[in-house]
């Protein structure tokens, strides 16, 4: 792989509206302020990041299978409700090649029964539930940590 290996970032429906979205589960910081903190960890890391946030499902169905026919090693993704019943979404994410990190803002397992079972993180390496922003920082941190022991195996 040549440059800095891309993550891709996908958020789901909803997640645009953070900071005004439920302060009380989801906190005060915008979108905006995730896509700095991602850029500056990802910079410090030697990755790149792009970010995108989808509300449809076919949408964000079509944004993982588009990553397919792109040079993208890791995918973290929130796919916000969508995890809780997409077949779709889980189907997108098993065809893709690289790891997987499923990542949710708020703790799913200690909120609404239907938000306890995530159907979409059957196709996920790791999943972060509860940790806020610093979720996505951390999986960004473990994806550098993989991308390396690749690097070392001459595997990458
Ligand atoms: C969420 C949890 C989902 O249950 C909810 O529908 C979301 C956000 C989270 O990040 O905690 O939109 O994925």
């Amino acid at each position: 792989m040549t440059g800095r290996p891309l993550v891709a970032v996908i958020n789901g429906p909803g997640l645009a509206h953070l900071g005004a979205r439920e302060p009380d589960v989801y906190g005060h910081l915008t979108q905006d302020d995730l896509r700095k903190a991602l850029e500056t960890r990802a910079g410090q890391l030697g990755l790149e990041i792009e970010l995108g946030q989808y509300d449809s499902e076919g949408d964000l169905v079509s944004a993982i299978w588009a990553l397919k026919n792109r040079d993208v090693a890791s995918l973290l993704i929130n796919p916000a409700a969508y995890s809780h019943y997409s077949i779709a979404v889980l189907d997108a994410l098993r065809a893709f090649d690289g790891p997987v990190v499923e990542i949710h803002l708020s703790q799913v397992f200690r909120r609404e029964e239907y938000r306890r079972q995530l159907v979409t993180a059957e196709a996920a390496d790791a999943v972060i539930s509860g940790m806020g922003f610093q979720g996505y920082v951390l999986a960004l941190d473990y994806i550098a940590g993989l991308l390396l022991v690749e690097d070392e195996d001459g595997r990458s």
